[in-house]
């Protein structure tokens, strides 16, 4: 690998590539979001171009997912139209060792669960710098609220033990405003110690719409790592 090359770039190009690969013809696609995912929506725009699948079409899990793939040339469905997605294939931000994530970090969760949380498969596609012992070590969890509830919604998240800001814009003065219309509170708890308990009472908080705990919903995580100067991919 050269040295110029940035290691971090090749991860999670080469996961991507390698979840492309897993992709089938004839099956409906969750496209997930975020700078992993975008290789993976690229190489399969490119199976699709050159003959290798056909019939794929993607459900994307945001603005920016649907925007790849329509420059990559993917066909898009809705979940009105689709009974059921074959493959999710989507990043993450943290990753434990019974494959339960935080995700987020792009404020694309909320339409991320509902799609990743369809599909009969779901690969997480990461580099090795998210592998974490325990969730909640390294990233705060993101947790997408209605704005009108954001001040009663940090007090009960402070209640639980965790400090959230308000996640602000770049580029633009003020706070992010999700693909649905609402705000991003980032909670810093520590370590988590019961992710499936504190997915369920954070979304039990009125003004709450979803948070970034993916408890049992990953079935392979592909992750990118380099070694001996290569990059390699394996699966967890
Ligand atoms: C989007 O909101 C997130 O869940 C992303 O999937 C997550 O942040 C991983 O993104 P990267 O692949 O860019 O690290």
């Amino acid at each position: 690998m050269a040295a110029d090359i940035d290691p971090i770039k090749l991860m999670k190009q080469e996961v991507g590539r390698q979840a492309a690969a897993r992709v089938r013809s004839n099956t409906v696609i969750g496209l997930g979001t975020g700078s992993t995912t975008a290789y993976a929506i690229q190489f399969i725009g490119e199976r699709l171009a050159a003959g290798e699948v056909t019939n794929v079409k993607g459900v994307p899990t945001s603005f920016q997912a649907s925007v790849l793939a329509k420059r990559y040339g993917i066909p898009l469905t809705t979940l009105d139209e689709v009974d059921t997605i074959d493959l999710a294939i989507d990043g993450a931000d943290e990753v434990d060792p019974q494959m339960n994530l935080t995700k987020g970090g792009g404020a694309a969760h909320t339409r991320e669960k509902i799609v990743d949380g369809l599909a009969r498969e779901f690969i997480v596609v990461v580099d090795s710098s998210k592998l974490v012992a325990q969730l909640g070590t390294t990233f705060a969890l993101p947790v997408e609220v209605l704005p009108l509830a954001v001040a009663p919604v940090s007090k009960a998240l402070e209640a639980l033990g965790g400090k959230s800001d308000l996640r602000m814009g770049v580029k633009k003065d003020g706070p992010v405003i999700t693909d649905q219309g609402n705000m991003v509170l980032d909670v810093t708890f520590g370590a988590i110690a019961n992710p499936a308990e504190l997915e369920k009472t954070i979304n039990n908080i009125p003004g709450v719409l979803e948070n970034g705990l993916f408890v049992g919903l990953a079935t392979e995580v592909l992750v990118g790592e380099v070694k001996d100067g290569q990059v390699k991919v394996r699966s967890l």
